[in-house]
Order: C-alpha cells, then sequence, then structure tokens
C-alpha cells in the first residue's frame, strides 16, 4: 500500500483521537438543544459553556466574550459586518485571507472606503503605513496575525497599539496562529479575533470569535437570542464540545514545548529543501509560525508538483485550499512581489501536530527526484539550463 504522509495542515488537520472522544457522546446520549430548560438541554449547556472556558484560556479572554460560529469565515465576515456601516473606512491588507479581503471588496461596493496597505518583499505590513491610511471616518483596521500561505506573522500588538491611539476598532484573523503560538487578546489590543476549530485539529464547521466586552456587534443572523444574541441559531453542540477539547490540547502543547519541535522539523525539511538549486524561501526575513514552509522551485509548474507528489503519496500544496485550480498566481505571493512565475512555482509545506520526523525524512525522499524529472521536462528550464542562465538560489529562472 502506498504511504501517504499529509503535509497540508493549514488546509486542515486531522482530528484528534481525544477531540473525536469528546464530541462522540454529544451526537448521541447528550443530545439536548442547549437552549432547553430540561435535564437535557442543561446537561449540553453546561457542555458548551466548558468549552468556552477551554477556549477563553487559548486565547486570554473571559468566557462572555467567545461567540461560537460556524468556522473563520463566519467570525471574520460577523467581525466586519458587525462593526462596519456604511459611510465608515475600513484599512486591511493585501495578504488577507478571502474570508477578510472578500468581506473588505463587498463593503467596497456597499458605500464604504477601503484601503489595502501593501506588505514588502517578507509579506510584512509596515504598521506605519497603517497609521497613515487612518482618517477621521476609520471605524476598523483588519489585519490578520499569521498568513495562511507564508506562516508570516504581522506586527499585531504595533498595529493594535496604533488603533487603540487612534480610536479604532482593531480585528484579527488568527485562524493560523491559533494552537501554534501563544495568543493573548490583551498583549494585541483587538476589539475581536477569528479561530478556526479545523486549523487546530478540532472538527470542521465551528469556530469562534472573540469580542472585547463592550464592543458594538450587530449580528449578521436574525433569530433566537443565542450567543448573547450576536449569533442566532442552535449551536454545533458535537462542534463545540471538539473545539474546546481542542483548544485545551492545544494550550497543553504550547506550555510543554510541542511548538517548538514542530519548529525544528519544520526547519529540516525547509534547509533541505532549499538546498535544491534554484529553490528559495517566500517570507524569507519575517518571523513565522512554527509549522509552515512556502518554497519556490523556479522553472516548475506548482500544480505539477502537486499532482507528481500526491501520486508518491505527499499531500502538499500551492496555497489556499480554497484557492485551488485558480488559474491567477497566490495574491500573497504577488503581493510581496513575486513574479507571476515564481508565485506559480511555489509550494506550501504545512504540518500538524500528527507528523513526525519520518514523514519529513519521507518528503525528502521523494521531493528532490521528483522537483529534477519535472524540470527535465520543463522547456523553460532546459532553456535557461542550455545557454548556462540558470540562476541560483536567489534569482529567477523564469
Ligand atoms: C487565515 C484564514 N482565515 C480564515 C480562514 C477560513 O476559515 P474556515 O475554513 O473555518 O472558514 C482560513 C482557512 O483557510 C484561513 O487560513
Amino acid at each position: 500500500m502506498l504511504r501517504r504522509v499529509y503535509l497540508d495542515n493549514n488546509a486542515t488537520t486531522p482530528v484528534l483521537p481525544e477531540v473525536l472522544e469528546a464530541m462522540r457522546p454529544y451526537f448521541s446520549e447528550h443530545f439536548g438543544n442547549a437552549s432547553s430548560i430540561h435535564h437535557h438541554g442543561q446537561q449540553t449547556r453546561a457542555a458548551v459553556e466548558r468549552a468556552r472556558e477551554s477556549v477563553a484560556k487559548l486565547l486570554g479572554c473571559r468566557a462572555s466574550e467567545i461567540v461560537f460560529t460556524s468556522g473563520g469565515t463566519e467570525s471574520d465576515n460577523l467581525a466586519i459586518f458587525g462593526m462596519v456601516k456604511t459611510g465608515d473606512h475600513v484599512i486591511t491588507s493585501t495578504v488577507e485571507h478571502h474570508a477578510v479581503l472578500n468581506a473588505c471588496k463587498h463593503l467596497a461596493t456597499t458605500g464604504c472606503e477601503v484601503t489595502f496597505v501593501p506588505v514588502d518583499g517578507r509579506g510584512l505590513v509596515d504598521p506605519e503605513d497603517v497609521k497613515r491610511a487612518i482618517r477621521p471616518n476609520t471605524k476598523l483596521i483588519t489585519v490578520m496575525f499569521a498568513n495562511n500561505e507564508t506562516g508570516v506573522l504581522q506586527s499585531v500588538a504595533e498595529i493594535g497599539k496604533i488603533a487603540a491611539e487612534a480610536g479604532v476598532c482593531f480585528h484579527t484573523d488568527a485562524v493560523q496562529a491559533a494552537g501554534k503560538i501563544a495568543i493573548n487578546v490583551s498583549e494585541i489590543g483587538c476589539h475581536s479575533l477569528t479561530i478556526s476549530s479545523h486549523k487546530l485539529h478540532g472538527p470542521q464547521g465551528v469556530g469562534a470569535l472573540y469580542v472585547r466586552k463592550g464592543t458594538q456587534l450587530e449580528p449578521m443572523l436574525y433569530g433566537g437570542s443565542h450567543e448573547r444574541s450576536r449569533r442566532a441559531g442552535t449551536e454545533n453542540v458535537p462542534g463545540i464540545i471538539g473545539l474546546g477539547r481542542a483548544a485545551e490540547l492545544a494550550s497543553a502543547g504550547l506550555q510543554n514545548g510541542e511548538n517548538l519541535k514542530m519548529a525544528a522539523a519544520r526547519d529540516q525539511l525547509e534547509r533541505e529543501l532549499l538546498a535544491i538549486e534554484a529553490t528559495g524561501l517566500n517570507g524569507e526575513g519575517a518571523t513565522r509560525v512554527p509549522n509552515t514552509t512556502n518554497i519556490y522551485f523556479d522553472g516548475i509548474e506548482g500544480e505539477a508538483l502537486v499532482i507528481a507528489l500526491d501520486l508518491k503519496g505527499l499531500a502538499v500544496s500551492t496555497g489556499a485550499a480554497c484557492s485551488s485550480g485558480a488559474i491567477e498566481p497566490s495574491h500573497v505571493l504577488t503581493a510581496m512581489g513575486q513574479s507571476h512565475d515564481r508565485a506559480k512555482a511555489s509550494i506550501r509545506f504545512s504540518l500538524g501536530k500528527q507528523n513526525t520526523i519520518e514523514d519529513v525524512e519521507f518528503a525528502l525522499g521523494v521531493i528532490p527526484e521528483t522537483v529534477a524529472r519535472l524540470r527535465e521536462l520543463s522547456p523553460v528550464w532546459k532553456k535557461a539550463s542550455s545557454s548556462g542562465l540558470r540562476a541560483p538560489s536567489s534569482q529567477s529562472v523564469v
């Protein structure tokens, strides 16, 4: 049987066995509606509130500041549409996930003004650019914590400080940071922060939005008074229980140094891949989450490499799962100044808690030969080789 190694944990992570165990009773014995006042309802209500405590602990906030949602996309949309109204100005960055980017683009069609601040070659927003973009009608700054394609971490605490000085709300999408690095909402100074369960070994289709006490937030859904009237609809109880357990395991992992072990495995992968000729790191020079590396292989079509590696049992990706199959190169890499060809030649490798050093060795066993074989088939690569123009790893040949 083909051995399969999964290094696409920024797309989604496998549910940990402990998480599945915690969820299981809430599909059957403990089936009550958490809003019911009888025994069955009270049992699930208590479990939902325990999960809320666990998520709050992961983020360093009060349980009452956590709103459960259907995932990262809904949390980002709730923060943005919940805080901004017609006539307001919003500041965001060019490298946001589409959950934020497209929400902001939509705002721009509904009588709001949006400024998209650029990033430098490392993928970093300059907080001074954010400060300069503030206008009298600026209502919200939304800048992500960790980028899903490169793992690059933004200076969110600095941006939070700028927002506070200007009296502007600050939202951050921490979907790719949660569970990978320590998060404390007070240190960031944000009014709201998004997490998604399936990126931290919880189930898909559930997430949370931290909303700082006293923040004005209009609901997006109208219905019952669930989630303190901020998110109507019967709770996804098994999902919430799974997110709560995943948050506990993430907190424990951060305390016992699991992230350092992951960084060491990622660094080994990265080091050895960068030893292949004409490769380079996207996000070089920036601080990144410990599980992600994004590397370009000049002369290669990223999608072709993903498919060739999949046939050998290795799952990786060219970037965001929701952009797979896109003709256009990654908006993140092009915003960082990468050429069209180099952005298309880039692959994201992202580790999870389940990965071992043997998984990294397996990847290192199949990637170099696959890259070499694809380059042999690449007219661009052949032309560069025959003309003696093959570039060192820091320059493009295409
Ligand atoms: C940075 C970021 N924000 C938001 C999302 C959307 O989260 P969800 O899949 O839970 O809707 C993702 C998912 O890839 C993400 O990486």
